[in-house]
């Protein structure tokens, strides 16, 4: 009896906790006004960095993405970081940037790889003084041609400190990975009208370079590049929102499984030392965007283990030959039928694989 009743519990608390949560922001804010200064024909000077590591597959197409950008070339910087790839990744771009010599693209090689984010830490001493927006985008992620404008117009507003995009995948709208999208956009952009939303997506994260030059360099516990530094600033009390009316999008690879994974492991190594972080360099304040973090760290590090503790529970309670917990764990395999219920399990999945993945192997540099 005691033993169903903890299990009990624990679902209604694990599957509770972001239903209401994800409810409570598409009534409430989803669709509220930005009440932001937008100006849609704000121009600020834009540098995009693109770290690259063996991308000979994606980079010209990515490079030809962003000179179909509708946004003035003079006011665009582009900077690959190539990390010493042997796929021709380095030679791609010099060849391209020959052929295309009405936007500024500058090349810079490390002679040894040593990961994503020291390699951005590397391209930012290479910004241009006079630029106001730093983005960094990954090779395979492929904007919209307003995108830029569309990003920047929100930097108007001197509140905004960073912009991430909606991200949907490139092949596949049936795929789970567009399941797991459609839910996880919704939270985002209601997190990001009441303040701003811890996570961002590498796709596309865009800052406001004096901001970033005040966090120092892109910290390397995570491995993120986007995230991160977003959620440092937020703490600043600056707005670091995902907007909602440009969607970039991203292929998924063969490795999706793995890298998911390692994107899991790098949220969980955020959320567990981002806001420490934050105080330790002396620019946390507190804002409405601490109560987004709780909340978004229990769903990230406490909420998995509740669902495996029920489970648990409810097995060791069917061998003691307790009925209504057999009830119960049939009706959980009944309702997997649930596409979006199978895409929560597999999520909860990774993050439990990462939180004890971490452990051992943080894939601060991982395998391409
Ligand atoms: N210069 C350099 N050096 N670039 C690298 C390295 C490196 O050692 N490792 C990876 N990159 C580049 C890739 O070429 C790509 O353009 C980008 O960094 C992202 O790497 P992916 O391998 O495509 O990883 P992802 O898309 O799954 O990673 C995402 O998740 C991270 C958060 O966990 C990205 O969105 C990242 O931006 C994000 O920080
Ligand atoms: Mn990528």
């Amino acid at each position: 009896m005691l033993l169903e009743l903890i299990a009990i519990a624990l679902i209604v608390v694990h599957f509770g906790v972001p239903v209401s949560y994800y409810w409570y922001l598409r009534k409430k804010w989803l669709n509220k006004p930005w009440n932001l200064r937008e100006d849609p024909e704000y121009r600020p000077k834009v540098t995009i960095i693109i770290p690259t590591y063996r991308e000979a597959k994606y980079i010209i197409r990515k490079l030809d993405n962003i000179y179909q950008q509708d946004y003035p070339r003079d006011r665009l910087e582009v900077i690959v970081v190539d990390s010493a790839s042997d796929d021709g990744t380095p030679e791609l771009v010099k060849k391209w940037a020959k052929m295309h010599s009405n936007i500024r693209v500058i090349l810079l090689q490390e002679p040894i790889r040593r990961g994503m984010v020291p390699a951005l830490n590397y391209a930012l001493k290479h910004v241009s003084k006079d630029s106001d927006i730093i983005i960094f985008t990954d090779a395979d992620a492929f904007w919209e041609v307003d995108t830029i404008k569309k990003v920047t117009k929100y930097f108007a507003d001197t509140s905004v400190g960073a912009v991430t995009t909606c991200i949907a995948p490139l092949n596949g709208e049936k795929h789970i990975e567009a399941i797991y999208r459609s839910y996880y956009n919704v939270v985002r952009i209601g997190e990001s009208k009441i303040h701003s939303t811890p996570v961002h997506n590498g796709a596309l994260v865009a800052f406001r370079k004096k901001l970033l030059n005040r966090i120092g360099n892109l910290p390397t516990y995570t491995g993120n590049d986007d995230s991160t530094p977003a959620s440092l600033i937020a703490f600043m009390g600056y707005r670091a929102i995902q907007i909602n009316d440009t969607i970039v999008k991203e292929p998924i690879r063969k490795d999706q499984v793995s890298r998911k994974i390692r994107r899991a492991q790098h949220l969980v190594l955020h959320f567990i030392y981002t806001k420490n972080y934050a105080r330790k360099c002396g620019i946390y304040k507190r804002t409405l965007f601490n109560r987004i973090w709780y909340i978004e760290l229990f769903l990230h590090i406490m909420n998995p283990w509740l669902l495996l503790i029920a489970l648990a529970t409810l097995i060791v309670s069917i061998l003691m030959g307790n009925l209504i917990s057999a009830l119960i764990l049939a009706l959980g395999i009944i309702v997997t039928c649930f596409k979006q219920f199978r895409v929560w399990l597999v999520t909860q999945l990774y993050l439990m694989i990462a939180i004890v993945k971490n452990l051992w192997n943080r894939e601060i540099m991982w395998e391409r």
